[in-house]
């Protein structure tokens, strides 16, 4: 078999067979095939697209690539989710407990964040001590014992995505269906657990701009995973404006303990006992959506979801103090509000913008050598729908930057203010099962 065949059937949009498939992506991960014969297949997948079997092969081939971690002894339902990225997406802080608390079982591998969108283990490591990167040996045992685990990636999962992505960054390639469902679902399928949800987020804050591209990558990515045997169904939620008030990493933290102890914002509530009542479903712990919902909102008021959060913290060596007394987070120099400039009704809060100057604010990275500030970020005080008098808080800002009146003004301007009434928008638009 020759590089070159498989790049011209690829460019003249034919249906690659398995064996051609696995040809190229185990001879690329072994150092066989060049970076250019492979970039001008990913330009051919870019403008042909693939056929569903071609995108599930792709996905086991990459999946198989590394090590696949085997959950199978560890007792109960494994669960996992993803979320394709947004600002002020603390959803698993939250929903994990959630979940765990009800008697799923959540293993979860998560990333760290750049440019406007946060990292759930940046957010973790604002808790003094926290860590995230625990031996293989410990996330089981952790997972096992509590039920409940948040780490980075352990062992050397998926070397495949690894180097297409990076390949991808720098040819323009990023951007397919095909190439993004595989990167996702290989990752997830290599993570061990039984169930998948997935959080399809689209909006000007998300990597897909409208929900018709969500959907087709929710479908596509639904099909994967259930072809290759887990059971995987996926939310489409709304991130046109930052999801719940807070963004930026302690701040995100002191605002899932406030949901967990059942204070938490109206959307990012909705999130969670939506996500959670599907998870309850997928993992057969609840039979409708409606006994769930009613196990999860038990939890939370008994306090046994907070718990799990504190037991979590705990194993993983976090100063549990921190989520028992949220205001020991310390605190910015500058504490600013950002005021309405005029009386109406908030139409938009422009989540990208919000999330850029979060990131400027400290809170983030623009690239991954940047050393991220735990307490910078922006608290907002009004969403979408709400009506506003001139001169109402619509925003906290919180940095230590000395510089930040420019980074101010834009905030404010990520805000649009109308004279005519504008509806509360829903938070979860579809669901793929
Ligand atoms: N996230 C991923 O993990 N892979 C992609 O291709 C795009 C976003």
């Amino acid at each position: 078999m020759r590089m070159v065949d498989i790049i011209t059937k690829k460019r003249d949009g034919k249906e690659l067979t398995d064996q051609e498939i696995t040809f190229f992506v185990d001879g690329y991960v072994a150092g066989r095939i060049p970076d250019y014969q492979v970039s001008a297949l990913l330009m051919a997948i870019v403008f042909k697209g693939m056929t569903n079997r071609e995108i599930v092969t792709l996905t086991d081939r990459m999946e198989h690539s590394g090590d696949v971690m085997d959950l199978s002894d560890i007792k109960g339902v494994k669960v996992d989710k993803h979320s394709t990225g947004g600002v002020g997406d603390k959803t698993t802080l939250a929903l994990g407990p959630m979940v765990a608390a009800c008697g799923a079982v959540l293993a979860k591998m998560s990333g760290r964040g750049l440019g406007h969108t946060g990292g759930t283990l940046d957010k973790l490591e604002s808790i003094p001590g926290m860590n995230v990167f625990v031996s293989d040996e410990q996330f089981r045992k952790q997972v096992a014992e509590i039920g409940c685990a948040v780490v980075g990636q352990t062992g050397q999962l998926v070397p495949a995505d690894k180097k297409l992505y990076a390949l991808r960054d720098v040819t323009g390639t990023v951007e397919s269906m095909p190439l993004i469902a595989s990167s996702v679902m290989s990752k997830k399928l290599a993570s061990g657990s039984d169930c998948i949800l997935l959080d399809v987020k689209f909006g000007n804050g998300a990597f897909m701009k409208n929900i018709e591209a969500a959907k087709e990558l929710a479908i596509v990515m639904c099909k994967i995973g259930n072809a290759l045997g887990r059971d995987t169904r996926a939310v489409l939620t709304d991130m046109e404006q930052p999801l719940g008030f807070a963004v930026g990493n302690a701040l995100e933290v002191k605002e899932a303990i406030a949901t967990l102890h059942g204070h938490g914002p109206k959307d990012f509530t909705e999130l969670c006992l939506r996500s959670g009542a599907i998870m309850l479903e997928q993992a057969k712990i609840a039979k409708s959506e409606e006994e769930a919902m009613k196990m999860l909102k038990k939890v939370i008021a008994d306090g046994s979801a907070f718990e799990k959060f504190r037991q979590m913290v705990i194993a993983q060596g976090g100063d549990v103090s921190y989520i028992d007394h949220p205001e020991k987070f310390p605190e910015s120099k500058y504490v600013v509000e950002v005021k309405a400039a005029k009386d109406g009704y908030i139409k938009r809060i422009v989540a990208l913008e919000i999330g850029e100057s979060a990131m400027r604010l400290g809170a983030g990275r623009e690239t991954f050598d940047d050393v991220i500030d735990m307490s910078a970020g922006i608290v907002l005080s009004k969403k979408v729908g709400d009506k506003v008098k001139k001169g109402d808080v619509l925003c906290t800002v919180h940095t230590n930057v000395e510089d930040h009146a420019q980074i101010l003004k834009d905030i404010e301007e990520a805000f649009h203010i109308v004279d005519e009434f504008v509806a509360v928008p829903p938070t979860v638009h579809d669901y793929i099962h």
